[in-house]
């Protein structure tokens, strides 16, 4: 396995592949990477020839109060968990190779609507710098193909818009939530949680649980579900952010004559935000 941190690096890298006719996978990712990011990989090794990951944690997509600071930046474990994942390149680069000429320059690339409720409404300009630096990320390696985590279920709308919208050739491919025994969705967020908190936290995923079943049973009355799931975070010690039933394709409120649907929930267990989501058919 290779670890480059320069695009020329990467692009002279890259051309060697692609002359030995190799389909090239990326896997975009911030680091401080678990076994949920190392099913995309996985996922990218039946999917590709060559697969590169990226390990950048994008400041463009931090808000002013959030936690770019205290980001877990883990190179050297992220490096090991590749390479016994059969990775091929790790591309880590700095802020300044991604954007020499700082974050006020840089061109941005917006995906409206999509990008709008839910973790859009709740963090204001995310989307815009996950979308430019995908779209950025996209250039440096021109993938034939990506893999996105589906626990980030707006992000995985957002730049599968984005690809349709601006025509690039990639194929966009989803991957399953890596949950914990308990239910918890991995995230790299879960590592700041208290063990109390910890024990707290699969509740999300069990009121998402309880509306998906009443989903699947025929209940329509949205919002009664969806403020019956909030009582049961805020009463187990969870401050909710949101949680919204939503069509699975337009992510907007859901009516009652959609098939495919998914509950989106946001909630914070003291200064930590989690987010899950679990999508149903009916
Ligand atoms: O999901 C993430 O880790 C990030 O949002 C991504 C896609 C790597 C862009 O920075």
């Amino acid at each position: 396995m290779r670890t480059v941190h320069t695009i020329k690096e990467l692009r002279a890298l890259l051309n060697s592949h692609r002359q030995h006719g190799h389909r090239i996978g990326l896997v975009p990712t911030m680091g401080n990477l678990h076994t949920g990011h190392i099913s995309l990989v996985e996922k990218a090794l039946q999917q590709a020839d060559t697969v590169v990951t990226s390990i950048f944690v994008n400041p463009m997509q931090f808000g002013a109060n959030e936690d770019l600071d205290s980001y877990p930046r883990t190179l050297r474990d992220d490096q090991e968990k590749l390479e016994a994942a059969g990775n091929h390149i790790v591309f880590a680069p700095s802020a300044e190779e991604v954007y020499p000429n700082g974050l006020a320059q840089q061109t941005q690339v917006c995906v409206p609507v999509v990008s709008e409720g839910h973790c859009g409404a709740s963090r204001p300009g995310h989307f815009d710098g996950v979308s430019t630096v995908v779209s950025m990320l996209f250039n440096m390696v021109q993938p034939d193909v990506a893999v996105f985590g589906e626990k980030d279920f707006q992000q995985l709308a957002v730049i599968r818009k984005m690809v349709g919208d601006l025509f690039m050739p990639i194929e966009i491919v989803g991957a399953p939530t890596h949950r914990e025994e308990d239910g918890l969705a991995r995230s790299s967020r879960n590592g700041y949680l208290s063990k109390q908190e910890r024990q707290q936290a699969p509740v999300i995923y069990q009121a998402l649980k309880a509306t998906a079943d009443a989903l699947g049973q025929g209940h329509s009355d949205f919002a009664a579900l969806e403020a019956e799931a909030k009582k049961k975070l805020s009463e187990a010690g969870l401050r909710p952010d949101y949680y919204n039933i939503v069509n699975s394709l337009t992510l907007k409120p859901a009516q009652p004559e959609d098939q495919q649907l998914t509950i989106l929930a946001a909630a914070f267990l003291g200064t930590t935000r989690l987010i899950d989501n679990l999508s149903v058919n009916r």
